[in-house]
């Protein structure tokens, strides 16, 4: 039995595999011609935090897989101190075929799966976000083709979401190019674990915006303060002022650069309007390709399951 808990238990191929399967399920279910193979399985979601994305479309993709979906918070689920994390995890596994968990700690997601009797996916903790960062390379993949050699270019935060992207693209040979102020970039620790996982990986730190997009076959933001650093808004908005996405920036990089943003977006923030509804931004296209990675995440879980 698999678990996506933050993409490194997963190999780089797997990763590869699961963009392709998702492409290939994309234009199945395009064509009419997605089979329902996962009839009668049972989707439990737990989230301890609010989503719109990754919420329905897990509950979607597996509703076009032939099975159907159970959404509670984590104060429903008993998680809030009811009962253990892993009692709810024990019980909560005998009904379900795959568990996604939306979570503060990454840990918390960790031990959950490590005494759960089916497959859990992160929908987001405080340090990953593997299902968006395999989305967003299907994404670049649909509209910058061939990945191998490509530049993107991650503006403002080096958060959950820049991560998992890092690793994503560590796997296809993306160079990586993270452009954030001090304090807000990788750690030594996670550089050291993508190094060991692809050695030629290529994340370079650029915290000068203007020649970090210079290259870029795509621009990626995120907001400023994640869910759950609402307090620091104010201090991030002074400290992060340079790193947004405007179409002074979009200027200072090639012509067909794409513009990506895993949503949602603070419109002024971190990404302006123009950005957001220019020509060359593909954010809804990125936000429908989380359902065609749910879709493949679950077909190929539920079908290690039993191994
Ligand atoms: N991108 C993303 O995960 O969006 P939600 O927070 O709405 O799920
Ligand atoms: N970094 C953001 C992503 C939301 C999808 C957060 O964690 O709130």
């Amino acid at each position: 039995m698999r678990h996506l808990l933050s993409l490194f238990e997963i190999t780089p191929q797997e990763t590869r595999d699961l963009v392709a399967l998702a492409a290939q399920q994309k234009s199945d279910w395009q064509h009419g011609r997605l089979e329902t193979i996962l009839e009668n399985n049972v989707l439990v979601q737990i989230y301890s935090k609010p989503s719109l994305r990754t919420r329905v479309s897990f509950e979607a993709a597996m509703v076009h897989l032939g099975g159907s979906g159970i959404f509670m918070t984590e104060q429903e689920a008993g998680l809030d101190g009811r009962e253990s994390l892993a009692d709810v995890a024990r019980v909560v596994s005998r009904f379900a075929d795959v568990v996604v968990l939306r979570t503060y700690s990454q840990q918390m997601i960790d031990d959950f799966a490590a005494v759960s009797t089916c497959p859990v996916v992160n929908g987001l903790s405080d340090d990953y976000h593997p299902c968006q960062g395999l989305a967003d390379l299907l994404t670049m993949q649909e509209h910058c083709g061939d990945l191998d050699g490509k530049t993107l270019v991650y503006l403002g935060d080096g958060n959950n979401v820049a991560r998992s992207l890092a690793v994503c693209c560590s796997d296809f040979q993306v160079r990586f190019v993270l452009s954030a102020p001090a304090g807000y970039q990788f750690d030594q620790e996670f550089l050291d674990r993508v190094s060991a996982r692809n050695p030629n990986a290529q994340i370079i730190i650029e915290p000068d915006p203007k020649k970090a997009v210079s290259s870029a076959d795509a621009l990626y933001t995120d907001v400023w303060a994640s869910m759950g650093q609402e307090k620091e808004t104010q201090k991030r908005k002074k400290i992060f002022a340079n790193y947004q996405v405007n179409t002074e920036l979009l200027a200072a990089a090639p012509a067909e650069a794409k513009f990506l943003h895993c949503l949602p977006a603070k419109r002024g923030l971190e990404v302006t309007d123009d950005v957001m509804e220019h020509p060359n931004s593909v954010v809804f296209d990125q936000a429908e390709n989380r359902m065609h990675v749910a879709r493949a995440v679950f077909t190929w879980l539920l079908s290690t399951a039993k191994d």
